[in-house]
């Protein structure tokens, strides 16, 4: 084989006269009066050739006329100036072409089940053909620019830690079941039966671990798995980018995690972000936006006037208060135009997030039509109209519940209607923009109302407020963590903890808040606790979601578009056929009886 002397998308005029070769892939092919042209692509960009039977052996020509598209070959020949009128101004190599001399093929190509020469043909094709054939779906432009971006932003963020002082450290992935909340995958174990290595769900416990150890700054980009229900920014295994530091209190989390974004930013983006974020308490955010991640590049705020229909004649309303509820609502400003459908869909949103309906005020020609107005009084009006700020074509939408219920709900609806608006051209988000935000003081623990028992908002690991550790046991749901989140443009991109690194407060979270029995604290977590008693130094860290990191920089929305090979929302990888089935062998070796497969039952 001819290697290559310089790569598709770096040929120019200054080029002309030279002998080139190139080693690629036959990108297009045309065929005109006899001349042929062929379009060569490699890894960098294309460039075109031809193929002139004048001048080449009819083999050579015959052989290239003959070649399907994405066949690869190695093409020796001159460079020229293209003829005047036919320079193609969207490729850097458009005003010049090679006239091939020599050609090897290297690989003669089948015919494609898609094509991947026309980037807008590729994109529409559907996404299970593509993900069977991803090495195909790998060559478009786009997915080779994500994997560089991906590429780009490891280095990155490895060289900024390495200057900040970190060690990358290994962790293993045959770990044992950990407490982090989803559901994981277990590997059997051949040399002990019945017994189970379990693939970790982030390397939480081993990072501590190397606090206590003594290695002060700890990184690793690390891959984690979690047998969890998927969605398009959820994968079963994905990569975090996992910090952990000694002797550190929040704030050192704060600027280190705002100066690595602003490394990443300029290297992939060339793009300046501010030298550090906003910070909104989990209160404040469900108050205002209804979500513990808010997407704060359009307004649309959620306002309580729990205060207003305290006393209102319009039971709904004031029923709820009086059992302890709130009254929230918000202005979808501009959207009094929803048609009877899409309000529908709103109402249909707001049920199945556990509402009972979705109460709204149309605002048209002066007028507010809706089935409820009716039973408020010219006050209640009035508190409305002045915290609202409401005008003619403002769609304003209530929830009445619980407090976590009503905002959540009204969370959910607040997005949609962001959709909705966007849809009609009334909103615009500046594709550029980029909000990011802490999100401080979560609530340390959550209660579990099926279960009537506690856990943990977080993990387990994470300390307390100082100040709340003695309500810890009298009244839980008052103890605030030392937990944030990093969120961006409405992307959970990462969350961590400084960590309790007392056994005795450890104990009591174990013991007596999440009341786990002593067999199993000792069986999953007696190592950590032994641990703490011999020198466990205070610390903390975070994780963030590599594979949302890149899908944000690259502007998608699916995290399967930054990832080379991932699985279908049911798990499995449709180019490689997993998961597979194992022989009776193999699972004679690993103890493993198989049952006959269950009927699925309801709810499962
Ligand atoms: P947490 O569970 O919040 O924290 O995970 C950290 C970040 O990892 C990303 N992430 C995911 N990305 C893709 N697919 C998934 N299934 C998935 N699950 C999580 C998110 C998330 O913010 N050990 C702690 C961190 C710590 O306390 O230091 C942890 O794993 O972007
Ligand atoms: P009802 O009196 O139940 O017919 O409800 C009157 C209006 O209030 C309807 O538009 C319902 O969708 C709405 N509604 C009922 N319950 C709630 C609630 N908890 N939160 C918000 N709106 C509600």
């Amino acid at each position: 084989m001819k290697k290559r002397t310089i790569h598709c998308n770096e040929i120019r005029t200054q080029h002309i006269d030279q002998v080139v070769t190139l080693n690629g892939w036959v990108h297009s092919r045309r065929d005109l009066g006899g001349v042929l042209f062929i379009d060569v692509r490699d890894r960098e960009g294309r460039t075109q050739t031809v193929f002139d039977p004048s001048d080449l052996p009819a083999d050579l020509f015959d052989a290239a006329a003959s070649l399907h598209s994405e066949s690869v070959i190695s093409v020796t020949g001159k460079v020229r100036k293209r003829p005047e009128g036919t320079d193609n101004t969207k490729i850097p190599t458009g005003e010049v072409e090679v006239m091939v001399q020599s050609m090897e093929v290297l690989n003669a190509a089948d015919v494609l089940p898609f094509p991947v020469d026309d980037p807008e043909t590729a994109s529409k094709v559907n996404e299970e053909l593509r993900l069977k054939y991803r090495y195909l779906d790998l060559r478009r432009p786009e997915m080779i620019r994500n994997l560089r971006l991906r590429s780009k932003v490891a280095t990155a963020s490895r060289v900024f830690l390495d200057e900040e002082g970190f060690l990358e450290v290994e962790t293993p992935t045959l770990f044992k079941s950990t407490p982090e909340g989803a559901r994981e995958f277990l590997v059997p174990s051949r040399l002990h039966p019945s017994h189970f290595y379990a693939l970790p769900q982030s390397p939480q416990q081993f990072k501590q671990i190397l606090m206590v150890s003594g290695v002060e700054k700890y990184f690793q980009l690390a891959r984690c798995y979690r047998d969890e229900d998927l969605r398009a920014d959820r994968q079963p295994e994905f990569t975090q980018v996992d910090i952990e530091m000694s002797f550190i209190d929040r704030e050192d989390i704060y600027s280190l995690i705002e100066g690595l974004m602003g490394r990443i930013w300029k290297s992939a983006l060339n793009m300046d972000i501010p030298a550090s974020f906003k910070r909104i308490t989990f209160e404040e955010a469900m108050n205002t936006y209804g979500i513990d991640k808010p997407d704060t590049r359009f307004g649309l705020e959620m306002h309580d006037f729990s205060e207003t229909f305290k006393t209102s004649s319009f039971k709904v309303f004031s029923g709820t208060i009086e059992r302890g509820g709130v009254i929230k609502a918000m202005n979808a400003k501009g959207l009094a135009d929803v048609t009877q459908g899409q309000m529908e869909g709103l109402t249909q949103l707001a049920i199945s997030h556990g509402a009972k309906g979705l109460a709204y005020i149309k605002v048209e020609n002066g007028e507010w039509k809706s089935p409820i107005v009716k039973f408020f009084s010219d006050e209640e009006k009035a508190a409305l109209q002045e915290t609202l700020k409401i005008e003619d074509g403002d769609l304003i939408l209530f929830a009445a519940d619980e407090w976590l219920a009503a905002c959540e709900v009204l969370g959910r609806i607040r997005l949609q209607c962001a959709d909705l608006l966007q849809q009609k051209g009334k909103l615009t988000i500046d594709p550029n923009r980029f909000d990011f935000l802490w999100v401080i003081e979560f609530p340390l623990l959550s209660f579990d109302k099926e279960m009537n028992r506690w856990y943990s908002s977080h993990h387990p690991f994470t300390a307390p407020v100082e100040e709340d550790i003695p309500y810890l046991e009298s009244d839980p749901k008052k103890v605030r963590g030392q937990h944030y989140d990093l969120v961006v443009n409405g992307v959970e991109l990462g969350g961590g903890s400084i960590r309790i690194h007392q056994p005795e407060v450890q104990r009591t979270i174990f013991e007596k808040v999440l009341q786990l029995p002593e067999d199993l604290i000792k069986a999953r977590f007696g190592y950590m606790l032994e641990a703490f008693r011999f020198g466990c130094p205070p610390h903390g860290g975070i994780a963030l979601g590599f594979d949302r990191l890149i899908a944000i920089l690259c502007g998608t929305h699916s995290i399967r578009d930054v990832i080379a090979f991932p699985k279908t929302a049911k798990g499995t990888c449709l180019m490689t056929d997993s998961p597979g089935t194992a022989e009776n062998r193999q699972l004679r070796d690993l103890h493993i009886q198989l049952r006959a497969p269950q009927k699925e039952q309801k709810g499962e």
